[in-house]
């Protein structure tokens, strides 16, 4: 099936909020847990950079289960940044070590080669262009930082992406996010995709990696 692009930046109110409100929590901690399988080795003082933060649950899970890690998230969506906030502010345990920084990548105002570790959970699929992932990955991190970025995978047809959605939504979730969950699945890149992507990037040597029914793991460390 062919891809059909969904919406870049998450800056609707309504989307955002029905984004935040919705139990994420297996697919979360997930992803935490296979960066910690796969990259065990981060050293006290590591600054991760989490690519497409949103409402900062993924980046939360991950400071809150490496305590010594720093956590820099980076959205273009105010939307997102605003319950990020609030929700960084109610866990005062986490000791200021999460930043939030507004910015439409690839022209974020960050420092370059600057981050020990970068994160993005749900991102590729929104990107007009994929290649901004990679790059900002390669410009972002500090040569040998471990890549880690999870996303949806796009599925062969509509009605599979219908059964997914059936499967994996409960009619009391916001119509909002049935609906973007639907868009996504269908906005996903494929495993091939992601190969090319990564090839034309210089980035072959990173692992392209089916999940479950319905996600794509690709790590690696820069060289
Ligand atoms: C599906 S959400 C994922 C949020 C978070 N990583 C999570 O897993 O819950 C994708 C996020 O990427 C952001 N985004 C999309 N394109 C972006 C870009 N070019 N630069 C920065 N953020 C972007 C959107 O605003 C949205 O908050």
């Amino acid at each position: 099936m062919e891809r059909i692009a969904e919406l870049e930046v998450m800056d609707d109110e309504e989307q955002a909020r029905g984004y935040a409100k919705a139990d994420f929590s297996e697919g979360h901690n997930r992803f935490v847990a296979l960066f910690r399988d796969i990259f065990p080795d981060t050293s006290p003082g590591d600054v991760a950079l989490d690519l497409g933060c949103g409402a900062a649950d993924v980046t939360i899970r991950f400071a809150r289960a490496l305590p010594a890690v720093r956590v820099v998230g980076i959205d273009a969506a105010e939307a997102m940044l605003a319950i990020a906030r609030d929700a960084i502010a109610a866990q005062p345990e986490l000791d200021g070590r999460i930043r939030l920084v507004r910015g439409h990548l690839p022209e974020a105002a960050l420092e370059a080669q600057a981050y020990d570790i970068i994160l993005s959970n749900s991102l590729l699929h929104h990107l007009v262009d994929p290649h901004t992932m990679w790059r900002a990955a390669q410009h972002y991190g500090k040569p040998g930082a471990p890549v880690f970025v999870m996303d949806l995978r796009r599925t062969e047809s509509r009605e599979e992406a219908r059964r997914l959605v059936a499967r994996y939504t409960q009619p009391t979730d916001a119509p909002v996010l049935i609906n973007d969950f639907y868009n996504s699945l269908i906005s996903a890149y494929t495993p091939e995709e992601i190969r090319a992507q990564l090839d034309e990037a210089g980035l072959n040597h990173f692992t392209v990696q089916p999940l479950m029914d319905r996600y794509v793991l690709v790590h690696g460390r820069l060289r």
